[in-house]
């Protein structure tokens, strides 16, 4: 191929997209299955009166005796090993055992490893007890709808646009509202990295999709106003309105054919209510 014809994709911020191959997205797999069962492994323990400090350790230990290491504990100072936002909070709660969840809470767990330099990166909603407000189910369920209606968007030849628009138009025709602050990412070798990926769009803008390109999805869909505030601690975001916030998150690959879910859950675990076990 000619210099001039070498094609170097770029996002939205005009950074390089990276490409990946075989033995990457095999690599990919690794990581992401090991973020996924850490997520498998943590339901049962979601309950009332547990405190997200202590599902934090639980999380914590798991991850060290899988041979990885949590990618958030120490990234720019975050303090633990995972991120558990509860209510209207909307992502990067810090867990805490002050913060003991109570019947009726619905909750997001976003657990990042890193397995042999390679980063998985995944997050799923769960309900404490089993009296969850009727609109806090639906918020969860238009979510996870949201999430898979732009990781069905990606193919080659569709654009980034296309994604953040299949998911918009799924939150907004429910009467939810995307936030705009908190985007998707590229993914790899680094925690985050281009592309940028937002959770709305317009058809047929932004970053055309090629085989090869490997990023997060992961929109954040309020109950109310789309408006989000940080907290004092400097991580925590919440709703302005107070209103609940639900998330899910999966590492995607670009394919010739479609798309890759590199973060699956192994044991089934897709969206709550999850099925009853117990806690060993
Ligand atoms: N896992 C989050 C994401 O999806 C990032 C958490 S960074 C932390 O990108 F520092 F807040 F942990
Ligand atoms: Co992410
Ligand atoms: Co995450």
């Amino acid at each position: 191929m000619k210099k001039s014809e070498t094609i170097i994709d770029r996002d939205g911020t005009g950074r390089p997209v990276p490409l990946f191959g075989p033995e990457e997205f095999a690599a990919m797999r690794r990581a992401g299955q090991l973020a996924a069962m850490t997520l498998d492994y943590i339901t049962p323990f979601v309950r009332p009166g547990i405190s997200t400090g202590e599902l934090d350790r639980l999380i914590a230990a798991f991850i060290a005796d899988h041979g990885a290491r949590s990618a958030t504990l120490g990234y720019r100072g975050y303090p633990k090993s995972c991120c558990i936002s509860v209510n209207h909070v909307v992502n990067h709660g810090i867990p805490s055992d002050d913060k003991i969840l109570r019947d009726g809470d619905i909750l997001n767990i976003d657990v990042t490893v890193i397995l042999d330099g390679w980063y998985g990166d995944t997050s799923r909603m769960y309900f404490a007890g089993e009296r969850i407000p009727v609109k806090a189910r639906r918020l969860v369920e238009v979510t996870f709808e949201a999430m898979w209606a732009g990781i069905r968007a990606v193919r080659p030849g569709a654009t980034l646009g296309d994604v953040g628009h299949a998911i918009q138009r799924v939150a907004e025709s429910n009467r939810f509202s995307v936030v705009r602050e908190f985007v998707g990412h590229g993914i790899g070798q680094t925690f985050h990295q281009p592309p940028e990926v937002r959770h709305f769009g317009r058809p047929g803008e932004g970053l055309v999709l090629r085989p090869g390109m490997i990023f997060t999805i992961e929109p954040m869909i309020n109950a109310g106003r789309p408006a989000v505030k940080v907290l004092a601690d400097g991580w925590t975001a919440v709703t302005r309105d107070r209103s609940l916030s639900a998330q899910f998150e999966h590492t995607v690959g670009v394919t010739e054919e479609g798309v890759e879910v590199f973060t699956l859950s192994p044991k089934g675990l897709h969206k709550p209510p999850y099925p009853p076990t117990t806690a060993d």
